[in-house]
């Protein structure tokens, strides 16, 4: 597909529909609405500096963790933007501790949608990157009735498409839907998304890794080596880079781009990590692998992971094929030396 100026997200979709006479045209309406949603979204953290939206809202969300105006008008927008198309059977959240259902007059459709409203909200009064994550599965329950907890607890490598937006210097769209990644920049002068990057394929290994290293003291051994090792090596004669947003869709895009890895282990304070598997993970390692990288919780594929409950945490080592198996093959020689 060729990269032209006027390659829309709506363009690039239905000619990707041509190419797959299978398909619906269904998973194709639910990228645009995303990409809508993506655009207001993308507005309002624009002028986050300008209206008096910043600041705690003073309550705590369902992890306990204070909640950003910010996030919860992302969750709004998007539970507004998707409950209504008739594509949906349930929804999740970050925000929200239940599955969320369609409102009871809107049509039910086979799909399953959960996200991450906004990612890095931490970093939103700093204009720093944020994003939004977005994972997208088949429903399972029988019927076309609501959909249930089951239909959202279902292993990654069942996306039949996932994607994030980032808001950053511009506002890029990258999704896949398992024929290859695709990333849109937003023109903000025609509000539309055009290809800016075809056909995505993340580099073998990297210069980059990334991982918030305050958390030193607590990690496991072989991390401690991995560390050390890249600290005391060159890449291609040139030391290794240390780069860390502190959003993960931000440090995962540019993983993406330009290789490396990204990193957010369990230790001994927090074993299972910090980020989420169902909104956070699974769709970055969605990307990552249909890109040709690699994403493991140390031991196994992040996508094989059976997920038991809609909030739970995963470590999550991610990106370049080699760098992501030099990590495991450290802390694998750390276990069975002790
Ligand atoms: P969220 O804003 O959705 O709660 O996610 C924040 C996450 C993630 O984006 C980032 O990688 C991580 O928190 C940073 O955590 P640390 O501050 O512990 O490094
Ligand atoms: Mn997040
Ligand atoms: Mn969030």
């Amino acid at each position: 597909m060729a990269t032209t100026r006027f390659m829309t997200l709506p363009r690039h979709i239905m000619e990707g529909e041509k190419q797959h006479p299978e398909a619906t045209g269904e998973l194709s309406a639910i990228l645009l609405q995303l990409g809508l949603a993506a655009k207001v979204i993308s507005l309002e953290v624009n002028k986050a500096g300008l209206v008096d939206i910043l600041g705690f809202t003073g309550g705590d969300n369902i992890h306990g963790e204070k909640v950003k105006k910010l996030d919860l008008y992302a969750h709004e927008i998007l539970v507004k933007a998707m409950d209504h198309g008739g594509h949906f059977c349930v929804m999740a959240s970050e925000e929200e501790e239940d599955i969320i259902h369609l409102p009871p007059h809107q049509k039910i459709g086979k799909y399953v949608l959960l996200f991450d409203p906004l990612d890095g909200s931490s970093n939103i009064d700093a204009n720093i990157s944020i994003g939004t994550i977005f994972s997208i599965y088949k429903r399972i329950s029988k019927g076309n009735g609501p959909g249930t907890l089951a239909d959202c607890l279902q292993p990654g490598y069942k996306q039949i498409a996932a994607g994030y937006i980032v808001y950053g210097s511009s506002t890029i769209l990258v999704y896949s839907a398992g024929h290859g990644v695709y990333g849109f920049t937003l023109d903000p002068a025609f509000g539309e998304f055009l290809l800016s990057h075809d056909d995505i394929k993340i580099p073998k290994c990297g210069r980059i890794y990334s991982i918030n290293e305050g958390n030193y003291f607590s990690w496991h051994k072989g991390l401690k080596d991995y560390i050390k090792y890249l600290q005391a090596n060159n890449f291609e004669g040139k030391p290794y880079q240390a780069r860390y947003v502190g959003s993960m869709v931000a440090d995962i895009h540019r993983t993406l781009l330009y290789g490396g890895i990204f990193m957010y282990p369990g230790d001994k304070r927090n074993p299972k990590g910090k980020l989420r598997l169902m909104y956070e993970c699974n769709p970055m390692a969605f990307i990552i692998e249909e890109a040709g990288g690699r994403a493991t919780d140390g031991k196994r594929r992040i996508l094989e992971i059976q997920p038991e409950n809609l909030h739970e945490r995963t470590p999550i080592f991610i990106g370049s094929l080699e760098d992501v198996l030099l990590v495991e093959k450290f802390m694998r020689e750390a276990r069975e030396a002790y």
